[in-house]
C-alpha cells in the first residue's frame, strides 16, 4: 500500500484498509517482540521527541522503546525542565524543536486539536498521542491489534464501552475504529457520563451496563477519573464501584466467551475488581504489548512513506 499520511492525528482520517495495513504491519512486530535480542535499523538516523503535557505511562514509555527498537535516537521533553516554565507558548516550543531538525514529534496535550494545529505548520510527522477528549488514534490501533489477535479476526464482534463516554477519547477513537471495520459497539455508564452525541461515531447507547454487556465479545472498561466526582457526575466512587464496576458477581452474569479490556492506567476496586485484572479472561495485560508493536507499526509507516 502506499501510505499518503504525512501524521497521524487521528483514526477518523483513516480508511478501513489503513488500519488494516496498520494492523498488519504491527502484528509481525508483535511476534517479533518474543524474540531477544530485538534490534532493527530501519529508522536509523531520524529523531524523535516525545512532547507530553499531561502525565502517561503506556504511551510515552511504549513510543520511546518503539523508536529505539526500530534504530531511532529519542529526546524525552521535560516541560517542567522547559522554558515552557517561564512563559514560552506552544507555537515557540516546537518552532524551536523544528530548528532542531527532528523528525517525528509525538504530543499529548489536554486540549482537543492540538496535534492538528501542528500538522498545520511544521515540516516533520505529527503523531497524536491523546488530545483533550478528541482522540487517542494508537490506543485505538492497538486495542484492535489485541482484539484481532485474540479473536482471529477484527470484523463481525460486538464490544460494550463502559464508564465515561464524555470526556474520553479513547472511547470516541475506539467506537470509530471498530464501527469502520465492520463490528458493533454499545456504550453505557452513569446516564450523566454517556452523551447522545456519541451515536454519531456508530455507537449504540444501552442502559443499564448489565444489559449492555450481555452476549458480547469484549467488555472495556474506560478509566474513571477521579476528578469527575468532584465535578458531581456520580455521587462518590464507592457508588461508582457498587452500580458500574465490574466484579466476579458481574462476571457471573454473563454468558459466553467474552474478553475483559481496558486502556489502563486501571483505578483497581472502582472500575474493575482488582482480582479480575490478571485474570485468563483480561486482556489489559496484552494490550501493553500490542501497544509497543502498534507504535513501532505507526513509526516505520510514516518514516518510510517520506
Ligand atoms: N492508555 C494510556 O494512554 O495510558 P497512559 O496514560 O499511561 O499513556
Amino acid at each position: 500500500m502506499e501510505w499518503t499520511h504525512k501524521h497521524l492525528l487521528g483514526i477518523s482520517d483513516l480508511t478501513r484498509d489503513e488500519i488494516c495495513y496498520l494492523l498488519e504491519k504491527a502484528n509481525d512486530f508483535r511476534t517479533f517482540l518474543d524474540k531477544s535480542p530485538k534490534y532493527l535499523t530501519n529508522l536509523r538516523g531520524y529523531f524523535l521527541v516525545n512532547l507530553f503535557f499531561e502525565p502517561s505511562t503506556r504511551t510515552r514509555v511504549s513510543f520511546e522503546m518503539a523508536a529505539k527498537l526500530l534504530g531511532m535516537e529519542v529526546i524525552n521533553f521535560s516541560t517542567s525542565l522547559s522554558s515552557v516554565q517561564k512563559g514560552e507558548n506552544l507555537r515557540d516550543t516546537v518552532l524551536t524543536l523544528s530548528q532542531m531538525k527532528v523528525d517525528v514529534l509525538v504530543v499529548r496535550h489536554r486540549e482537543s486539536g492540538v496535534p492538528l494545529y501542528f500538522a498545520g505548520f511544521l515540516p516533520f510527522h505529527i503523531v497524536n498521542a491523546g488530545d483533550g477528549i478528541r482522540e487517542h488514534p494508537t490506543q485505538a490501533l492497538l486495542d484492535l491489534l489485541t482484539i484481532k489477535r485474540k479473536f482471529g479476526k477484527i470484523s463481525g464482534l460486538s464490544v460494550a464501552i463502559i464508564g465515561d463516554i464524555l470526556h474520553s477519547r479513547v472511547a470516541r477513537s475506539l467506537c470509530i475504529g471498530l464501527t469502520k471495520l465492520g463490528n458493533s459497539v454499545v456504550v453505557s455508564g452513569p446516564v450523566t457520563l454517556v452523551p447522545r452525541s456519541i451515536e454519531e461515531v456508530g455507537a449504540k447507547i444501552v442502559f443499564p451496563v448489565e444489559e449492555a454487556i450481555q452476549e458480547v465479545d469484549v467488555v472495556y472498561l474506560l478509566r474513571i477519573q477521579r476528578e469527575r466526582q468532584e465535578a458531581g457526575y456520580f455521587p462518590s466512587l464507592r457508588e461508582y464501584s457498587a452500580f458500574y464496576g465490574f466484579s466476579e458477581e458481574t462476571r457471573k452474569l454473563l454468558q459466553g466467551n467474552f474478553v475483559l479490556m481496558h486502556p489502563g492506567p486501571v483505578n483497581r476496586g472502582i472500575e474493575v475488581a482488582s482480582e479480575l485484572v490478571e485474570t485468563p479472561f483480561s486482556l489489559i495485560q496484552e494490550q501493553v504489548t500490542c501497544g509497543l508493536a502498534i507504535r513501532m507499526a505507526v513509526l516505520d509507516t510514516l518514516i518510510g512513506s517520506d
